[in-house]
């Protein structure tokens, strides 16, 4: 694997010649981002050597570099979730290139569930920390020592002077945002009442079906890593309805100009 992670850097750094600094997964609420990207190179996934190819609704995929904010950027339009039936080794192969494309930090968004009473849909949720209750994680099998340790510290997977930067970012923008963890469970179903209820109990803010497995690979390789969640919908008792997969992307369009706002920034800043 680590050989095919190679080959693939290799072959992006040959066809772009570019130095990215700052790698972005564009989940659900940042896909907007592309348009303050002063684009140099546009790669789509197909035209990578071993990329996996993305599959669900709302996700395109492509591989934009260029410069947001004064930095070199690596964008990823569209990851790759493990309830599509990729392998968590797949889940993560784009981080790995990024990695080896000389970026330093990590930036992904995505859209969750919240079960913190005090949250409403819509609100931003920078995230702290993470739960993974993900029946796997990208670093089981044989460790990956160009990458990082066999058993790699967690103990800040979210760099906490990201979180700050966020903070001060949002309050300078008049942008009110919420802070907490974030836990990941499979999917694709959407959570029952009970699982809300557990998800609580077991001390997250939000659920969702992403992100986790990016943070354990990029944290395993040494990069900084910040997270920002939309709240789509909530699963809280007395204000738990029906959720669609359009009802998240609607939600996720409201709030992606505040979003944009946050990482544009906080990027100029790094
Ligand atoms: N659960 C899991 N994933 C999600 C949710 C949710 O309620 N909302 C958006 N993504």
């Amino acid at each position: 694997m680590y050989d095919q992670i190679k080959a693939t850097a290799a072959f992006i750094k040959e066809k772009t010649q570019f130095n990215p600094e700052i790698g972005i997964v564009l989940g659900t609420g940042l896909g907007g981002l592309v348009q303050e990207i002063d684009i140099a190179h546009t790669l789509p996934y197909e035209a990578i050597p071993n990329f996996p190819l993305s599959t669900v609704e709302g996700h395109t995929g492509q591989l934009i570099f260029g410069k947001l904010g004064g930095k070199n950027v690596v964008a990823m339009k569209g990851r790759f979730h493990f309830y599509e039936g990729y392998t968590m080794q797949q889940v993560v192969f784009p981080i790995r290139v990024m990695k080896l494309l000389g970026i330093t930090h990590l930036i992904v968004s995505n859209a969750s569930g919240g079960v913190n009473p005090y949250f409403e849909i819509g609100d931003l949720m920078i995230i702290t920390d993470h739960i993974n209750m993900l029946p796997g994680n990208p670093l089981i099998g044989k460790n990956m020592t160009e990458f990082g340790p066999r058993f790699p510290d967690m103990s800040e997977a979210y760099d906490k002077a990201l979180v700050t930067l966020a903070k001060e970012v949002a309050e300078e923008n008049k942008i009110s945002v919420q802070e907490g963890v974030y836990l990941a469970l499979s999917g694709p179903t959407f959570e029952t009442p009970a699982e809300y209820r557990m998800v609580r109990v077991l001390g997250a803010d939000t659920v969702g079906m992403s992100t986790v497995p990016e943070v354990i690979a990029a944290k395993h390789a040494g990069l900084k890593c910040f997270g920002i969640s939309i709240i789509t919908d909530l699963g809280v008792p007395g204000k738990i309805v029906e959720v669609t997969h359009a009802d998240v992307q609607h939600v996720a369009a409201l709030a992606e100009k505040k979003m944009t706002v946050i990482i544009k920034e906080m990027i100029r800043r790094v």
